[in-house]
């Protein structure tokens, strides 16, 4: 080898690492320039761009590269020629880095667009309608009776559902032993606490807070040890009715239920009433209503007979007003108290009240 050839060989190798790198660096030079596109090139594709081009930049610029090995042989080169095979080196090597550089920030700034397309929240697209539901048959029942009681000037009262014997017995003249206590047998919870069996508790205390007169109505949730079948369930809604003043007799009871049962059921509901007992009413009858489906001639409804029994009532017993402090011979009142789970089956036609609090939302949604 002469001396000129040994100089040949440093810029021979310079060249050579140049073009190796044109070769690889080929697939990379459609990311740089004025005409370049990058939007065929998908998240994926543009990440697996950017790690070979990583690649590429430590083969040809890293400490083993050719161009590397060069830079090592500045110093051997004639003194005469030193000077031109640096700068050869150093022009070689920001042309390679210049390259490099420019692709990738492409890259990049390709990447970062497509993310923030893919995170991006487009505010202008329409909303997603979250699923209404609706109020329960029960609530919707419980609802229509409030508002037709307080367009009659019914105060609504809200109970407690654990009640001592005193609320849910004693007071409504039902003393311990009384044959009316197994009829409504409830959960009891200490030995003088118990689930109320009825809303009749309530008017106890509406007497008790506010006195006499009063009118008010107390729909709640009650508790029997009975059990579950089409017409029974352990738990259950009743709303109470109590109105207390001077001079009250049957007749304003009869005109009161007849009037709720009208405005519930249409104008032509004809009510009756049934002689019965209970304990804190005397007299006491229980009241059925027309059939507001075949209007009293007879269908499944009402088993043929014409007429739905609805619940009990009568005029309040003077032990119960002597409980609560009233004097019966100056006040007298009528009470009564239905079943809402049993109106609202006959209402939307279920055969089975169990069916209220299965929560299947296939059969509740039919009742908005
Ligand atoms: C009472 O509970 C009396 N407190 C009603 C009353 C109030 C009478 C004021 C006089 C004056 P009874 O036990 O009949 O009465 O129940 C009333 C209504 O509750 C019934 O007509 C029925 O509709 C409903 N009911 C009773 N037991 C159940 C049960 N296990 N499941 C569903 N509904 C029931």
């Amino acid at each position: 080898m002469t001396d000129s050839e040994k100089d040949q060989e440093p810029t021979q190798q310079v060249e050579s690492a140049r073009k190796a790198f044109e070769q690889e660096f080929e697939r990379f030079a459609r990311f740089i320039g004025d005409s370049a596109d990058l939007s065929a090139l998908s998240l994926e594709q543009a990440s697996a761009e950017q790690r070979s081009l990583a690649d590429v930049r430590t083969r040809h610029l890293g400490k083993k590269s050719a161009l590397a090995a060069s830079k090592k042989l500045i110093g051997r080169v004639a003194p005469e020629l030193r000077a031109g095979f640096g700068q050869l080196v150093q022009a070689t090597e920001s042309t390679l880095i210049g390259a490099i550089d420019q692709a990738e920030q492409r890259l990049k700034n390709h990447i970062e667009a497509e993310r923030t397309a893919r995170e991006s929240v487009d505010v202008t697209l329409p909303g997603r309608r979250p699923r209404l539901g609706h109020r329960h048959p029960i609530t919707l029942v419980r609802e229509r009776i409030e508002d037709i009681f307080v367009a009659l000037g019914y105060a609504i009262e809200d109970g407690r559902e654990i009640e001592t014997d005193f609320y849910n017995f004693d007071a409504l003249n039902i003393p311990a032993n009384h044959p009316a206590r197994a009829s409504q047998d409830t959960f009891y919870t200490t030995t003088d606490l118990a689930l109320r069996s009825q809303t009749s508790t309530v008017q106890i205390h509406a007497m008790q807070r506010r006195g006499a007169p009063v009118r008010m109505i107390a729909p709640g949730r009650v508790f029997r040890r009975d059990t579950p079948d089409p017409t029974h369930n352990p738990m259950f809604f009743q709303v109470e009715g109590l109105c207390v003043d001077r001079g009250i007799t049957m007749s304003h009871l009869k005109g009161t239920v007849a009037e709720f049962l009208r405005r519930m059921f249409g104008v032509d509901t004809v009510t009756r009433f049934r002689p019965s007992y209970f304990p804190f009413t005397e007299p006491s009858a229980e009241f059925d209503f027309s059939c507001f489906k075949c209007k009293g001639a007879g269908c499944r409804i009402c088993k043929n007979s014409g007429w739905i029994e609805l619940g009990g009532s009568g005029m309040v017993h003077p032990n119960v007003l002597r409980a609560v402090g009233v004097d019966p011979q100056e006040f007298s009142g009528f009470a009564f108290g239905l079943g809402i789970d049993r109106m609202c089956a006959l209402m939307y036609g279920l055969d089975d009240i169990r069916l209220l609090f299965e929560n299947d939302v296939r059969s509740l949604e039919q009742f908005e």
